[in-house]
């Protein structure tokens, strides 16, 4: 069994490839899993050094069809799991077409090179919650049928891979399956994201590297979040047991605000904060409310999400703490 992961120099992508690698073919004969990767020259591999010499990596850019047609025809992937992007919501505001050029032309190169290898893989593609967008009170929690109202340029980049993974399955029976990951995170997780911004800042604030002010940007909004280590069980589950051309939301079915994720670390914290809203941080249209339906994958699967996210939560509150530097 031969596994490809895109991106696997990311978040997500390291947690993956440690699952792979731990869990073996847990549904199938048990045997082992042969993770290979992408990554680029510039590629930083900090979050997969302690895999190192378990993962073989392959030097290839998405978004060059012979470069992809030279991996897929060196590694031969029975699975080929696509999460390589750009994923920061606030980076396609100020890049647009970079967002956009990059998540589509990656994915389409990813297509190209299979159908021109004649090769069949089963390739998971990493959907988002952030297609649904705009969602209105009685479409809650989202099911998969809920028309996409994408509200940012990566959304809209998203929906584009999703689309396109349908239109390339019916038209040439590509076995594709399209996950929607509602918000995922742990340790690890870069710090531009809400979650991980937080626990640094609460991180600095403990050890007076910063002064006890919290900055902020949108604290109303609410997400439905889920432990990585769940959803890359998922993308794995997607693969074993999904049906190809379907799309499934993975998610935990809970809305959390923003404010109660900053509420949470100050808790466990106990520093007394003023809490500063960061016009910077705010975005041109942010969604409001995103709570997902998952019946639909977990009756296809069995999955089920088991890390509750206040341990997530307190995980990389833990992660910061032993990241900052002590003031000297
Ligand atoms: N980043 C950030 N920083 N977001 C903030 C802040 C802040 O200081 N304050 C409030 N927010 C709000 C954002 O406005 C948004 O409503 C929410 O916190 C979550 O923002 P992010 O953590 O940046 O994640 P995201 O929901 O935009 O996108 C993530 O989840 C998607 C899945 O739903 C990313 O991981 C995407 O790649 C992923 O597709």
């Amino acid at each position: 069994m031969r596994a490809l992961i895109t991106g696997i120099t990311g978040f997500v992508g390291s947690y993956l490839a440690e699952f792979l690698l731990e869990s073996g073919r847990p549904e199938g004969d048990g045997a082992s899993i042969q993770v290979f990767g992408t990554v680029r020259w510039r590629s930083r591999t900090e979050n997969i050094d302690h895999l190192r010499d378990r993962v073989q990596l392959v030097e290839c850019d998405l978004k060059d069809l012979s470069s992809v047609r030279n991996t897929l025809s060196e590694v031969q992937p029975d699975y080929i799991f696509h999460l390589a992007a750009q994923s920061f919501v606030v980076t396609s505001w100020h890049a647009p077409a970079d967002t956009l050029a990059n998540n589509i032309l990656s994915q389409l190169n990813l297509f190209e090179a299979a159908r021109q290898l004649r090769i069949e893989p089963r390739i998971q593609i990493a959907g988002s919650s952030e297609e649904y967008g705009l969602t209105y009170p009685h479409e809650l929690p989202i099911k998969e049928t809920n028309p996409l109202r994408p509200l940012s340029p990566y959304a809209v980049s998203k929906v584009t891979q999703d689309l396109m993974g349908f239109q390339y399955f019916r038209s040439y029976g590509l076995p594709i399956i399209r996950t929607r990951a509602f918000n995922h995170s742990g340790p690890r997780r870069g710090d531009v994201f809400v979650e991980s911004n937080f626990a640094k800042q609460v991180a600095e604030i403990e050890k007076g590297l910063r002064p006890p002010v919290i900055k902020v940007g949108n604290l109303e909004a609410k997400r439905d979040y889920t432990d990585v280590r769940d959803i890359v069980r998922g993308y794995w589950l997607a693969l074993e047991k999904g049906d190809p051309g379907s799309v499934y939301n993975l998610c935990s079915g809970k809305a959390l605000a923003i404010s109660e994720v900053l509420d949470v670390y100050l808790q466990e914290s106990g520093i007394k904060v003023t809490v500063e809203q960061d016009s910077s941080r705010m975005r041109p249209s942010d969604v409001p409310v995103l709570v997902g339906d998952s019946t639909l994958f977990r009756e296809k699967t069995g999955w089920t999400p088991k890390i509750p996210f206040r341990d997530t939560l307190k995980e990389i509150l833990n992660y910061w703490r032993a990241r900052v530097p002590t003031k000297v």
